[in-house]
């Protein structure tokens, strides 16, 4: 047997509560838009899922520019929920999205608990697969904290979403928390069917010869491959804590990123700034993940969630 037979003899085969997806890899909310601009390049079937751009009732134009800057080893950004809208999501978006053979995940956002719940009840009747709530969003009534850094927000947003829609309900988690397990059981007391983290690291870039930040809206957030250690963290601590699926992600930009990710506790992950780097790489990571898991004696890529054991401490 080749290594390419020996890897396709791979089940790529995974399981997010009652989803089932081909392969665990599925394009992060914000850096696939709804998948048209790479439809006419790649096979989009390729994909276990793909995650909408965060939806919000009304259009958004997103922030003033500049709003994304370049770190060491990622990027900041502040883009500001740009989308056209659930109205035109639904009418427009979604019926070329359904074409695509990948599952969809329609990530939303709102600035108060009844933004979310009226999302996800326009999202029930229809064909998404799961809808994913991105609680990093300022709460107007809360003082622009976001919902996703006090628990009790977290969990009254979950199950007032509960309440209006039989669909998957995926809950992404802010890094900027101090104890994500906290926000992890809160998601899961709401009704979540799943957890997805990480999303963005606050962060601040400074342009030193006008004294000034370099983005416009002064701070954004931090993601890709330095931010990497902080989500297999986060993914490991809410895995030995909660009982419900974990989505990761958070600097995925190889094979070898993504199965560790599920060695911490993902069933399945998520790639977002490696696709504004090399949009080819999120179709080429199945695949990879198969090979290496065949090299590593692997029969399923779903045997890697949650198999790394902490040493002892001393
Ligand atoms: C340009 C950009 C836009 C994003 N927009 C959203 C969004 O609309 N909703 C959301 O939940 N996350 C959004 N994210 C966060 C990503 O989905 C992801 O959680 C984060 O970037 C970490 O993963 P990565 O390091 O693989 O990019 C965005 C990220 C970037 C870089």
């Amino acid at each position: 047997m080749n290594d390419h037979e020996r890897s396709s003899s791979v089940d790529g085969t995974v399981r997010v509560g009652d989803l089932t997806f081909d392969n665990p890899v599925i394009a992060a909310s914000g850096t696939f838009g709804f998948g048209g601009e790479l439809a006419p390049y790649y096979d989009l079937s390729v994909l276990g899922g793909i995650c909408t751009k965060g939806l919000t009732l009304r259009p958004r134009a997103g922030n003033p520019p500049p709003r994304v800057a370049e770190t060491a080893s990622g990027m900041l950004n502040a883009v500001g929920l740009q989308n056209p809208g659930i109205e035109s999501f639904l009418e427009k978006e979604l019926p070329r999205m359904l074409s695509y053979g990948s599952r969809i995940i329609a990530n939303i956002a709102g600035q108060e608990l009844c933004e979310y719940a009226e999302l996800a009840r326009l999202l029930d009747q229809t064909e998404v697969d799961a809808v994913e709530l991105n609680l990093s969003c300022p709460n107007v009534s809360a003082g622009c904290l976001a919902i996703g850094s006090e628990p009790h927000l977290i969990e009254e947003v979950t199950a007032a979403c509960r309440e209006v829609t039989d669909k998957p309900l995926w809950v992404k988690l802010t890094p900027n928390v101090t104890h994500i397990a906290l926000c992890a059981q809160a998601a899961e007391r709401g009704g979540a069917d799943a957890v997805v983290l990480i999303n963005t690291l606050l962060g601040l870039a400074v342009d030193l010869a006008t004294e000034r930040p370099i983005l416009r809206n002064n701070t954004g957030g931090l993601s890709g491959p330095a931010i990497k250690p902080v989500a297999l963290r986060m993914v490991k601590e809410v895995y030995d804590h909660t009982d419900i699926p974990i989505v990761g992600l958070g600097g995925i930009a190889r094979a070898e990123d993504a199965l560790e990710f599920m060695l911490c506790g993902a069933s399945a992950v998520q790639v977002g700034t490696a696709s504004l780097v090399d949009p080819g790489m999120i179709f080429r990571l199945p695949g990879e993940m198969a090979e290496i898991a065949s090299q590593y004696g692997y029969s399923r890529l779903a045997e890697f969630t949650g198999r790394l054991q902490f040493w002892e401490r001393t």
